[in-house]
């Protein structure tokens, strides 16, 4: 098999090209090789290449700057992986995409004001830039008819890159309190545990006898995240919790204070709500999803495993 992978610099496109080893010939081309804000090179990288797989994790990810961006978010975001869609679907390969909990509004509530997962037909509604680019990617690759996953998910950490994880980690070892937002609402996912997952349907996807009964049935959008729920602020308070255990703090364990989004303003807004229901995950692909705090616990020892 011959499996393109975009975004091998970032998170999960890291954890991927790790963890694809095996699978077949992998082709991971950087920025440079094959640039997202150009979809027409996109359209002939893809002729050239012949892939059999397609696995897109590249992304304009920087939710702020997208405010002033949007072309160019909207290029990488939905233009390329519409362009990736039109040719998997006239060659017959698989594209594998990676979305977002901010293509919701996030103010799913039940009728006690408590907020409840979206279930994967539930209503788009982005409140920025960047979840609109990226609503608009889905919408180009659903409407494709090619053979497609588009895996939403949230909260991405990893030991790699720039993400909340590493940034609370050096801000402990620098402060004496962190003020941590309390009121949007999410599950944070590894970009191990999400490349591990997207690896496990990929074998199934090999596995499968009748292929056009496999996609006929299993085609489409999923919420990938694990188990549970959490704020910002107390995925920062497991963080400093696991860290201190694991003598990955260089100092006492600093004060944690959860504080309103209102005094944390920001140029893009963001959703309170990004808790993503994931049982239809489990219910095609029999996946159980471990709790946050586990995955958590995973990504930290598997730093202890590195340093060892
Ligand atoms: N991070 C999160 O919290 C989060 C939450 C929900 C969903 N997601 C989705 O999950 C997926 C993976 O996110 P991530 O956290 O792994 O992202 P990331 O760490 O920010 O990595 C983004 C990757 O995209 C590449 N890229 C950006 N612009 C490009 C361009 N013009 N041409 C080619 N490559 C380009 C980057 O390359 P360079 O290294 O050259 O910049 C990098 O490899 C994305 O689809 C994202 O929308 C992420």
């Amino acid at each position: 098999m011959r499996i393109l992978l975009t975004g091998s610099t970032g998170q999960v496109g890291n954890a991927l090209l790790r963890q694809l080893q095996g699978l077949g010939t992998i082709i991971a081309p950087g920025r440079d090789q094959l640039d997202l804000s150009q979809p027409k090179l996109v359209r002939q990288a893809i002729r050239d290449l012949q892939p059999d797989l397609i696995l897109n994790p590249a992304a304009y990810t920087a939710v702020d700057k997208a405010e002033n961006e949007p072309d160019l978010a909207n290029a990488i975001n939905a233009e390329s992986p519409a362009v990736m869609a039109e040719e998997a679907k006239k060659s017959g390969c698989i594209l594998i995409h990676y979305s977002t909990d901010y293509v919701f509004s996030g103010s799913k509530q039940d009728d006690s004001g408590n907020w409840v997962p979206y279930k994967e037909q539930d209503a788009t509604h982005p409140v920025n830039v960047y979840g609109q680019s990226k609503l608009s990617g889905e919408q180009a690759i659903l409407q494709s008819g090619c053979r497609h996953l588009i895996f939403r998910t949230s909260w991405v950490y990893s030991l790699f890159g720039k993400n909340f994880l590493l940034t609370m980690l050096r801000l402990a070892n620098e402060r004496p309190e962190l003020k941590v937002v309390n009121d949007q609402w999410g599950a944070p996912t590894s970009a191990d545990w999400l490349a591990q997952t997207t690896l496990d349907i990929v074998r199934q996807i090999q596995q499968a006898e009748k292929p056009g009964e496999w996609w006929a049935q299993h085609q489409g959008l999923y919420h990938v995240t694990p188990a549970g729920k959490t704020s910002w602020c107390g995925f920062t308070e497991e963080i400093i919790t696991q860290a201190s255990q694991r003598q990955m703090l260089l100092k006492d364990a600093p004060n944690i204070l959860g504080i309103p989004s209102s005094d944390y303003p920001t140029p893009a807004r963001r959703p309170h709500n990004s808790l993503l229901d994931t049982a239809k995950l489990t219910q095609h692909f029999s996946i159980q999803t471990p709790t946050w705090q586990a995955v958590l616990d995973s990504c930290l020892t598997s730093n202890s495993v590195r340093n060892q």
